[in-house]
């Protein structure tokens, strides 16, 4: 493991919150420089301010490619390069809505944020010492039991709950099975950037939000802070001995509370036609590929 992750360059989406303000904090101190991409201005900067010197707030709605081409765009007039990028950004149980592009928002946000953000993104990473890109993921994903290829990118509302906690799950799978992807076809063209992908476990954080139960769950005592729910991505970016396409989880039988270490991921993701079809499906929809 290396010890002193320092004078990189991260890049955390939705940084100005849970697990994401948490990460971004300890890499501050480590003293690497992160960069805040997040939609909302006023949090922000507030985070900017929170964490001080070694941070920079930089617009991203990772819902919209406008904003995420723009984005590059900063990113590019102020960064000769990018050592690590960490897809975090995420909502669960989100009410029905489509996004500027007229994508479904679960699925906008959770996925394909992750896979066109990395993919443009690629250039940078290049030519970095070791860089990485770490897609934060969830257990839930362990819940999918055979894929409904209906939620990816669904042309229905999604508005009971049963449909929004299963897109949740979905879209997780979704995560872990293009970083799994990802790492194979970079290694296919001898790209040195590893892809990791990782779950925290469950911690208080404001993703609940937009459920009552939810909410509450997601504030009670018992559960593990943000703090330590953002564990799992420090270990994913700070471990050099992680060669890609790994699955960062905990080490306890219920993975909610832990320490992190690499875990088997949901067997669906293991397999390579199906990971080939989610990939693929995003390539024709979507018009990006590697
Ligand atoms: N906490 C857990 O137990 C848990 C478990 C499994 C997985 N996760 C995953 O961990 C990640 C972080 O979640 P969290 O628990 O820290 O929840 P959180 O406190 O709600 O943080 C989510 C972050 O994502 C941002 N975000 C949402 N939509 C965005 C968009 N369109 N563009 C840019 N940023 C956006 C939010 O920004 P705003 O504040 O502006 O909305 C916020 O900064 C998520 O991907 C989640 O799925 C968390």
């Amino acid at each position: 493991m290396q010890k002193n992750l320092t004078n990189k360059t991260i890049i955390i989406t939705g940084s100005n919150s849970g697990l994401g303000l948490e990460a971004a904090k300890k890499f501050a101190d480590l003293g690497n420089t992160v960069v805040l991409a997040c939609r909302n201005a006023e949090s922000g900067r507030n985070a900017e301010r929170k964490i001080g010197k070694n941070s920079l707030f930089i617009p991203l709605d990772v819902s919209s490619r406008e904003s995420m081409d723009n984005f590059v765009m900063k990113f590019g007039q102020k960064f000769s390069n990018l050592d690590i990028l960490v897809n975090n950004a995420g909502v669960m149980l989100h009410p029905p809505q489509k996004t500027k592009d007229g994508t479904e928002i679960t699925f906008a946000i959770n996925y394909l944020g992750y896979f066109y953000l990395s993919l443009k993104l690629i250039p940078k990473l290049i030519g970095s010492v070791n860089p990485k890109i770490v897609s934060v993921s969830s257990i839930s994903s362990y819940r999918v039991g055979k894929i409904n290829w209906d939620y990816f990118d669904p042309s229905e509302k999604i508005s009971s709950f049963k449909e929004k906690r299963e897109i949740y799950e979905h879209t997780n799978l979704f995560r872990l099975m293009f970083s799994i992807e990802l790492q194979k076809r970079l290694s296919e063209r001898n790209i040195p950037i590893k892809s990791i992908a990782c779950h925290p476990g469950v911690a208080k954080s404001k993703l609940g939000r937009y459920f009552f139960l939810a909410k509450l769950i997601y504030a009670l005592p018992v559960m593990s802070s943000s703090k330590e729910g953002a564990k799992s991505i420090i270990f994913s970016c700070v471990n050099s001995s992680l060669n890609g396409g790994e699955f960062v989880g905990l080490n306890t039988k219920k993975q909610h509370k832990g320490d992190p270490i690499i875990v088997a991921p949901n067997p669906i993701v293991e397999i390579e036609t199906q990971r080939n079809k989610l990939w693929q499906m995003t390539v024709e929809k979507y018009g990006i590929d590697l």
